[in-house]
């Protein structure tokens, strides 16, 4: 068995530690960003036009972009790395699909999801270890489904020590461009097919990348 990364670790203890705060931070975020709420509109059309079917929140923290996506039609379900936000995620979006684990080894079949979602969570992913995330997200994905990435635009990586009410957190996150991204989704067989740069909820660029795996 290979023993997991110390930077994985840190994220999950990171955000178990913060998992109450953080779900107070974002509870009602979204009332506030249309430009996010368009775009996830969008994504959800994009489902539809391919078919709809379930569609991976992955990086859930609490559910609540989870439960945005359902309450506009999408069967969502999520996953996130902490088991503390799970358990909320379940708490508060009862009778929702919420289970535990990681997207460097996304525990779904082939091309199973009609869409997938990583909104704000491959900023804790570093840059070696994209490619890897990328191609499970593919694989999941069936021939033609949307896929939506949520990032801090940027440039540079640091590590945040504490979070969300002061609390200790041991977590890195990564700003890229949104050229980067779009590079690295082009080399995993994604065509990306819009960005856009809105203010983000902490109130630096935040891009929203829509790209779809190609059919078949
Ligand atoms: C900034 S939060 C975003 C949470 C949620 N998407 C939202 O918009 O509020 C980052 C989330 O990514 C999750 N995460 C980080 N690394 C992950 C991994 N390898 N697999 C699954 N989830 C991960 C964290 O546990 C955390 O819930």
């Amino acid at each position: 068995m290979t023993s997991e990364p110390s930077w994985l670790e840190d994220t999950r203890a990171s955000y178990d530690t913060v998992a109450e705060s953080y779900t107070e931070y974002v509870r009602d975020l979204l009332d506030d960003l249309p430009q996010e709420r368009a775009a996830f509109g969008q994504f959800a059309d994009l489902v539809r036009a391919n078919g709809d079917g379930p569609v991976a929140d992955v990086g859930c923290g609490p559910g609540h972009v989870t439960a945005y996506l359902r309450h506009l039609g999408l069967d969502a379900f999520g996953i996130d790395l902490s088991p503390r936000l799970i358990e909320i995620a379940r708490r508060d979006n009862p009778g929702v699909r919420f289970e535990v684990g990681t997207m460097t080894d996304l525990p779904f079949p082939d091309a199973s999801a009609a869409g997938l979602l990583a909104y704000y969570s491959l900023i804790h992913i570093p840059d070696d270890v994209i490619p890897q995330v990328l191609a499970h997200f593919h694989r999941v994905l069936r021939p033609g489904a949307p896929l939506l990435l949520g990032f801090h635009v940027g440039d540079e990586s640091r590590l945040k020590t504490e979070g969300y009410g002061g609390h200790p957190m041991r977590v890195h996150v990564h700003r890229r461009p949104h050229t980067r991204l779009a590079a690295w989704l082009t080399a995993a067989g994604f065509t990306v097919a819009s960005h856009e740069t809105p203010t983000s909820a902490e109130g630096s660029a935040g891009g929203i990348l829509l790209a779809h795996r190609a059919s078949a």
